[in-house]
């Protein structure tokens, strides 16, 4: 009943209703013809929408049969799994991704370009044509097939953005291998940590990385991680400077194999529903999950949504400046790109580096015509000017893409007057890891359809979204909060949590039995349209990375003299959150300044800098219900100073404690002003 009221109400939302007919039936023809993006056709985006709610198996087997190259046809597009509100997609089809994302063009177009490597070092881009990307990738796959990785086994790439990174990727999915990126920024513990998780067999990197003028010693941070890691068998390490670094016996100099190899490679042919890769991420507890993706579902997903939040059209230089570590990365700068024969730029440096103006001399330089970034960078960037922006020839920008974290007002009127001088569409797009493509966003639209200002509006095709109130009850009618829900799957959306399904049913498919639950909050407005008010849960956002705070304070644990923490979010005016730390020593703790400083190099050492706090506060004892639980509530409200207004402190074991971390904080507070 509620699946149906929400299917209506997204009817509803699309009305007049546009009549289904010849308009969706040329749209399907055209993309199947094509095989390729096409356009919306007018009209497009409501008749489209109203299918995708309506018959989601039939809209979905439509644009898959059209999309992608398959080695063989999928018989059922879509069964509905267990728990409820789960799915497999295009069961009974077999395909490559790699062929779809590369041998398909290299047949039509084998030397238009497919990625532009924009080096750390200004001014020294590298073009890849489709043809050189098939051939580096099926150089890999060789090389990784001759150290024994096979069909199914699971390999961490350790890398930033660069050409060989993504033929890394590409070429695991064509020997059927799962890759497992992990962020070039997070310390050996956490790289260890994600290779025994998935029993990787290999790793490949680079023996350091480059970033804003400074080296990163990666193969240094991978020898420390696999120490611990009995299933790597091989360490691939690739050059991306010439400094020489230490190799021991199981690494293999893998330019060097490359050249060694065959540069033809025949794809695997992989099950539909077969794992693509996995990504971990944070949740409110525990561990990082290692969210799993496969293969058709997944690519379909992110190629469509590329082609249409964006309006990419064939010849356009896509700009996402996210790394490859991220979900960002793999949807809109690999997959989604790629799959649409685009050409794909691949940042490797900073906003920052050598000067603010590195975005924008990149956009004039390689006349980027869709610019997708974090909101993080633009705040930081609206910091030093608009002298910075205006130095340089944007003309070739049309859409502009925030994707993240909130983004909040100002800086979406910067990002849209300053860098796209009112002209170009700006899109804020809400999606997550496990979604593994854009769920909500402005756009597709009614053609000139009204974009409100920092708010991602609209759900995307098939995306059916829905607000729960706190007994679980779907919340109807317009101007309404609640937690944010999707009522029925989509291809692009998560299997599996790897090794832990259960987790991956209780934490997503338990709190609203039938629906998926994304953690966040959202806020439908008068008009029908959604936008994020946060999550609801304990994952921050530090820079568009996603943490949980049970994790920090978990790293914090290890430390001898610190019996307890309590972690939370607070705004950041760049950060968009910064983490703040609340911590009990033992008493006769006399270095509180060392402990401090020590516990910033715990939570660097065990997770990544970024998720060091910006602030420890050190305290006598933390606000605890009568039955033990830490109220965080009352902690962001002494942080976010809305002490005034501290709410239901009855069920607190000893209120006085509220006093007490009051007067702990303006102390803080007063020193570190002074
Ligand atoms: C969480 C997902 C989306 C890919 C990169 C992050 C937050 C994401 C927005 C947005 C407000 C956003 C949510 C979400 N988030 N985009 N446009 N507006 N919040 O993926 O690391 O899986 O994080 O990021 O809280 O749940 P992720």
């Amino acid at each position: 009943m509620a699946l149906a009221a929400a299917r209506a109400r997204v009817l509803r939302a699309l009305s007049p209703p546009h009549p289904l007919g010849q308009v969706l039936v040329a749209a399907r023809r055209r993309c199947s013809e094509a095989g390729a993006p096409g356009a919306l056709p007018p009209g497009g985006y409501r008749a489209w929408q109203e299918q995708a709610a309506r018959d989601p198996a039939g809209f979905w087997a439509d644009l898959a049969r059209g999309w992608l190259r398959w080695d063989s046809p999928f018989h059922t597009a879509c069964q509905p799994g267990r728990p409820a509100g789960t799915a497999r997609w295009f069961l009974g089809g077999r395909l490559n991704v790699s062929v779809n994302c590369l041998d398909q063009h290299v047949e039509k177009s084998p030397n238009r370009v497919a990625l532009i490597w924009e080096r750390d070092e200004p001014d020294t881009a590298v073009h890849v044509t489709y043809r050189e990307l098939l051939d580096l990738t099926c150089r890999l796959a060789n090389t990784l097939k001759k150290y024994g990785i096979q069909k199914g086994d699971k390999v961490a790439i350790y890398m930033p953005v660069s050409p060989l990174s993504v033929a890394s990727m590409l070429a695991c999915a064509r020997i059927g291998a799962v890759h497992s990126v992990v962020f070039a920024g997070f310390s050996a513990e956490s790289l260890a940590g994600r290779i025994v998780d998935s029993g990787c067999k290999a790793v490949i990197t680079y023996n350091q990385g480059v970033r804003g003028g400074r080296i990163i010693e990666l193969k240094r941070t991978v020898d420390e991680a696999v120490k611990n890691c009995p299933s790597i068998k091989h360490v691939f390490v690739a050059q991306r400077t010439d400094n020489k670094v230490q190799m021991g016996d199981c690494d293999i100099p893998l330019e060097e194999e490359m050249t060694k190899a065959a540069s033809v490679c025949t794809p695997e042919s992989m099950d539909s529903e077969d794992m693509l890769f996995m990504l971990y991420t944070s949740g409110s507890t525990g561990k990082p999950k290692g969210i799993v993706h496969t293969q058709a579902g997944y690519l379909l997903y992110a190629a469509l949504t590329h082609k249409y939040v964006f309006d990419y059209q064939q010849g356009d230089v896509f700009g996402c400046v996210a790394d490859i570590g991220w979900i960002t990365g793999h949807s809109y700068v690999v997959y989604g790109p790629l799959c649409n024969g685009a050409t794909s730029v691949l940042f490797e440096s900073t906003p920052l580096y050598p000067d603010p103006g590195r975005y924008w001399e990149v956009v004039q330089r390689l006349k980027i015509n869709q610019f997708y970034a974090a909101p993080t960078a633009i705040r930081l960037l609206l910091n030093y000017g608009e002298e910075w922006v205006k130095k340089y020839d944007r003309s070739s920008l049309k859409t502009l893409g925030s994707v993240g974290e909130p983004i909040n007002k100002e800086a979406w009127q910067w990002f849209y007057q300053v860098v796209g001088e009112g002209r170009c569409t700006l899109v804020d797009t809400w999606w997550q890891t496990e979604t593994g493509g854009i769920c909500i966003a402005p756009r597709p639209s009614e053609e000139k359809a009204e974009i409100v200002p920092a708010m991602a509006m609209r759900p995307f095709f098939g995306i059916v979204p829905v607000l729960m109130d706190e007994n679980g009850k779907v919340i109807e009618g317009n101007d309404v909060s609640g937690a944010l829900c999707i009522a029925q799957p989509w291809p692009g959306m998560a299997r599996t949590i790897y090794g832990d399904h259960q987790r991956f049913v209780d934490v997503y498919f338990r709190a609203y039995p039938g629906y998926y639950f994304t953690g966040d909050g959202a806020y439908r407005t008068k008009q029908g349209y959604y936008q994020i008010t946060g999550r609801t849960d304990d994952v921050i956002n530090i820079s568009g990375h996603r943490l949980g705070t049970a994790e920090i304070e978990d790293a914090m644990a290890d430390h001898p003299e610190v019996p307890e923490t309590a972690v939370i979010g607070y705004p950041h005016k760049i950060k968009g959150e910064g983490a703040f730390a609340f911590v009990v020593l033992k008493e006769q703790v006399a270095h509180v300044d060392r402990v401090k400083e020590e516990l910033k190099t715990i939570v660097a050492s065990k997770i990544a800098k970024y998720a060091v706090p910006d602030h420890i506060l050190v305290v006598k004892r933390l606000p605890k219900t009568r039955s033990g639980k830490i109220m965080r509530r009352l902690l962001r409200k002494v942080v976010t100073e809305q002490s005034n207004n501290m709410g239901d402190v009855t069920t607190l074991d000893d209120p006085s404690v509220v006093k007490e971390i009051l007067d702990a904080y303006q102390k803080y507070k007063e020193k570190s002003s002074s």
